[in-house]
């Protein structure tokens, strides 16, 4: 019995029976029109998906068992993509979740999967800085049934709130208060022992009709189980914006981003600093000022891009300038005498201007489209 209970505290030291359950379903309301037709998980920051972040973070952790709760609008998409998993070395299986009724609700559908493993849970639309190991390495050691990550944030009340003492442990935690008890903001990474699923059996749905991860953790904080937290060290971004998503772009290029050039480039361009561009990609009498990301199979001709954009696959600019953007894949950028700053552009779309001062617009903009010219 002892050597068979050594063991397991050792394999769980080792994360080997840790799963990872990340939630990827949802709506994406607030990166419309982009979501309306993909899933907000899927829109690439430096040409990779935001999802796909979280996947690496949690293999790099040493968790290979990674559940993916999806919803019915965005799953089929999800999986094309994402595949079993086997391209971050993990192991994949798919959770639909048939409606967006809460956090605790995908814990609880996802049930079989976890068994009675320890988790992590990972909100799909979250990017952080940083590794998870040593996070993972504090529920482990300090023998917590649940482990939260806060980070300061200037708008508490859009968050999970907790409230906290100096020793960093948690007496209250609330969904989006209108009276926030402190800046400390829940971020969407957790980790949970099958502890958990207790919780969650005794709480009901919340005034937005969810069953809320946030009053789950209160449950087990209420009902005197261990819970500790910790200050993330590094930036958090929940890339529900557009500028959320533009700064998360920017972080990620300042911070990850390696040179590496396999597509053609002419005698006439010039690459500055770092700068990826991807196969069968033609950079003709063009200007590239790193950090920028270009795809594969894009045409770039009479271009400046300047620092922090990234063009995803099959793109084509022609005398195009811009800056501090991303543009999504296929998409045509022609003729544009101004520069384009600040700008997510999403896919196939066409922006196109007279050669001199344009006499008209014309405009075929999606539902939630933004135009600004400044
Ligand atoms: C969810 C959680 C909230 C947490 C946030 C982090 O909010 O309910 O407690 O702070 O994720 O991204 P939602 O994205 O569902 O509004």
């Amino acid at each position: 019995m002892a050597s068979q209970f050594t063991e397991d505290v050792d394999a769980i030291r080792q994360g080997k029976r840790m799963k990872a359950l990340i939630l990827s379903g949802g709506k994406g309301t607030r990166l419309r029109p982009l979501t309306y037709t993909g899933a907000k998980q899927l829109v690439p920051v430096a040409n990779k998906p935001i999802l796909w972040y979280g996947i690496e973070a949690i293999v790099q952790a040493g968790i290979t068992d990674i559940g993916i709760i999806i919803s019915p609008e965005t799953g089929e998409e999800i999986q094309e993509k994402t595949e079993d998993g086997s391209q971050f070395g993990a192991n994949i299986t798919y959770i639909a979740q048939e409606e967006p009724l809460g956090l605790a609700h995908a814990v609880k559908i996802a049930q079989p999967f976890l068994g009675n493993s320890p988790f992590v849970m990972y909100l799909g639309d979250n990017l952080v800085e940083g590794e998870l190991t040593g996070f993972l390495q504090a529920f482990q050691t300090q023998r917590l049934d649940s482990l939260i990550l806060l980070c300061p944030v200037s708008n508490p009340s859009a968050f999970g709130v907790a409230k906290v003492d100096e020793q960093g442990t948690v007496s209250d935690l609330l969904e989006k208060p209108q009276d926030p008890p402190s800046n400390l903001a829940l971020v969407g990474i957790y980790f949970f022992t099958p502890r958990i699923h207790d919780a969650i059996a005794h709480i009901e749905p919340s005034a937005r009709g969810e069953l809320e991860i946030t009053d789950a953790i209160q449950w087990l904080i209420d009902n005197k189980q261990p819970v500790g937290s910790r200050q993330l060290p590094g930036w958090w971004l929940d890339t529900g914006k557009k500028d959320d998503l533009l700064e998360a772009n920017r972080i990620i290029l300042d911070t990850k981003l390696e040179i590496k050039v396999s597509g053609e480039v002419d005698e006439d361009s010039e690459l500055i600093g770092r700068v990826t561009i991807g196969e069968g990609t033609r950079i003709i009498n063009s200007t590239i000022r790193g950090p920028a990301i270009i795809g594969s199979n894009c045409v770039l001709e009479n271009c400046f891009i300047g620092p922090y954009t990234s063009i995803a696959d099959e793109a084509i600019l022609r005398e195009a300038d811009l800056e501090h953007s991303v543009i999504l894949r296929e998409s045509k950028v022609l003729q544009i005498q101004q520069r384009i700053v600040d700008s997510l552009i999403g896919e196939r779309v066409e922006l196109k201007m007279a050669p001199k001062r344009p006499k008209a617009m014309r405009f075929l903009l999606g539902d939630d489209s933004q135009v600004e010219l400044t």
